[in-house]
């Protein structure tokens, strides 16, 4: 019996939303307790019904079943980036994922991103991720006075960083990335991709300074163009492709 099927005897009546049933692995951690510092699989079987999500699914378990199941959510609308985690084997947020497009028929497998320190079963340790991020200077740097007046930008210009504007900070990219996994100095892909968004920024005099924090042993050279960011990045962004574009203006001193 598969574990994901449409009841055969709940025909759904016009305007009933039809349910499926579902069953979750979660990977779980707890650094307290009889079991203390072991990862395990739990697995819960539950109701589905329609276009539910995963995060729909882990509230429906924390609710029904087990109230200590631990995750971080906030907006559930794919905005705030609180929600990545590793579902059958891909980076992907849970509020913006379908039960019914995950690997339909078997169980659905949920773990914690890698790379970064399991705090309590999808909870990690976000700090080392965000410590990269602060490094790059997140923010617009200028020199001399206070403008009087509005700093234009043409439209042209606002396009050159459009694309890593998007970035809502969830890890997604950073802890699919297999330097990353081996070397949690490297600064990853998301930290790259915002100073990005200020390298290319015709307002901002910062860029020197990043592109030489970045020119560190443990920054956008250690980049093997796998991949794996692009691919799991939630907001589309070409996050290699912005890595590459930093590498380039290091070379050539051109943003
Ligand atoms: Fe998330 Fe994409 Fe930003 Fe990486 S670049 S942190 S995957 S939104
Ligand atoms: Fe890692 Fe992305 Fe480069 S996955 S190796 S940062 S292309
Ligand atoms: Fe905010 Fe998913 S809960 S992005």
């Amino acid at each position: 019996m598969t574990a994901v099927m449409e009841k055969a005897d709940a025909q759904p009546k016009t305007g009933e939303i039809p349910s499926f049933d579902v069953t979750i692995k979660v990977r779980r951690f707890n650094p307290e307790g009889d079991a203390a510092g072991e990862s395990y699989w739990d697995e819960f079987h539950i109701t589905a019904y329609g276009t539910d999500r995963v995060l729909d699914a882990l509230h429906k378990i924390k609710w029904e079943h087990d109230g200590s199941l631990t995750f971080r959510r906030s907006c559930a609308h794919g905005v705030c980036g609180s929600d990545a985690m590793r579902i059958n084997g891909r980076n992907r947020l849970a509020c913006k994922t379908l039960l019914k497009d995950v690997n339909p028929g078997k169980p659905i497998l949920v773990e914690p991103i890698k790379g970064l320190p399991v705090v309590k079963d999808l909870v990690v340790d976000m700090e080392p991720f965000f410590a990269s991020y602060r490094e790059i200077m997140p923010f617009l740097i200028t020199t001399g006075n206070e403008p009087t007046k509005e700093r234009i930008q043409s439209a042209e210009q606002r396009e050159r960083f459009d694309d890593t504007t998007k970035c809502i900070l969830c890890a997604a990219c950073t802890s699919s990335c297999p330097v990353f996994w081996t070397d949690g100095q490297y600064f990853g892909p998301a930290a790259i991709v915002n100073a990005h968004r200020f390298i290319f920024d015709s307002r901002d005099e910062g860029a020197q300074q990043r592109l030489e924090i970045l020119n560190d042993k443990e920054g956008v050279w250690r980049c093997r163009t796998t991949f794996n960011c692009t691919e799991a990045c939630p907001r589309g962004i070409e996050v290699t492709k912005a890595i590459q574009e930093v590498k380039r203006a290091m070379i050539t001193r051109a943003f």
